[in-house]
């Protein structure tokens, strides 16, 4: 039996602006990851992904061309020039689903790389980030790529769409609290609103993105020399200008607003937004605090996750 897995992921700055070409930062969380097994099964029985979490079963040759579990095994094969193997992938996941953390990304990337693996290819990250890539399209309509390349290279990424990818270091690390609202973040959908937003008045939503832009890279320069408080304020503008593209929400509000009170240095949704999970900037004396403050303002899950280690 062959296996591999594939972490969540959090948007540190940057989300939606990065679509519209701005830069962005994501960093890998490894607290959460999803799994993918290669069963082999008897000659003829063909290849099925058995994705109990969610009560799914989906038969590859049944698969219709838009489930993102056949897709993921479709491009797989499709790249390897290979048939489809005798097999049962099953797939788990201890990665919220729709709560901006990339579950999705991630169930296709533990897919392509187990199944590439059972059949003696290694992929190299960016190969798996490109084929995850054209699973995301049916998830998400128009992804920058940002999500599939963080989960795809495991590393902090500074990214901008069709143009740069770095993997880098942080000169220190970093500790965020990741909170999950409970609500759903349907990315596709707000993805949708913000477009509808920038048809309707470009030259606002252009300028928020620019300001967006900004703070991502004045937060790489302060990653990069080590001066992690720096990025706490930076996080602060950053939630503002999404406030402003009308992509949060009251839970994610109160959970931020909690975050701050209780001693976190800055604090921001992650991901599309509308619901799913904001991320806090802590230090080991505020983590403990920050942490209960979330609780008691609703938060489903707090997870602790170190960036640049
Ligand atoms: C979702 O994790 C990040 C968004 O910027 C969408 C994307 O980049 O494709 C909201």
């Amino acid at each position: 039996m062959v296996s591999a897995s594939a972490p969540g992921k959090a948007i540190l700055l940057g989300e939606h602006a990065v679509v519209y070409g701005q830069p962005a930062i994501a960093v890998p969380v490894n607290q959460v990851r999803a799994t993918a097994r290669v069963v082999p099964e008897r000659r003829g029985s063909g290849l099925t992904v058995d994705a109990r979490d969610i009560g799914r079963r989906v038969p590859f040759d049944a698969a219709s061309p838009d489930d993102p579990l056949g897709a993921a095994v479709r491009h797989t094969l499709a790249h390897l020039n290979r048939p489809a193997p005798d097999v049962t992938i099953v797939v788990s996941s201890t990665i919220p689903i729709a709560s901006g953390l990339g579950s999705g990304a991630a169930v296709s990337t533990a897919i392509v790389r187990a199944l590439a693996r059972f059949l003696g290819v290694e992929l190299d990250p960016a190969a798996v980030s490109r084929l995850v890539y054209e699973v995301e399209k049916l998830h998400h309509g128009t992804p920058s790529g940002i999500d599939n390349t963080v989960i795809a290279y495991e590393q902090p990424v500074y990214f901008v769409r069709d143009r740069l990818l770095e993997t880098f270091h942080p000169g220190a690390p970093f500790r965020l609290l990741v909170a999950d609202s409970g609500a759903p973040s349907h990315t596709r959908e707000v993805v949708a609103a913000v477009r509808a937003g920038w048809q309707a008045d470009p030259q606002h939503f252009e300028h928020l993105f620019t300001q967006v832009g900004q703070r991502v890279e004045a937060a790489r320069a302060a990653l990069d020399a080590g001066d992690v408080p720096a990025l706490g304020p930076l996080m602060d503008q950053n939630h503002a200008l999404l406030v402003q593209m009308g992509v949060s929400s009251p839970p994610l509000e109160r959970l931020v607003e909690a975050a701050r009170r209780a001693g976190a240095a800055g604090a921001k949704l992650s991901g599309a937004g509308r619901g799913g999970n904001i991320i806090a900037l802590v230090d080991a004396h505020s983590a403990a605090p920050v942490q209960a403050a979330l609780l008691a303002a609703g938060a489903r899950q707090v997870l602790h996750t170190l960036g640049g280690v």
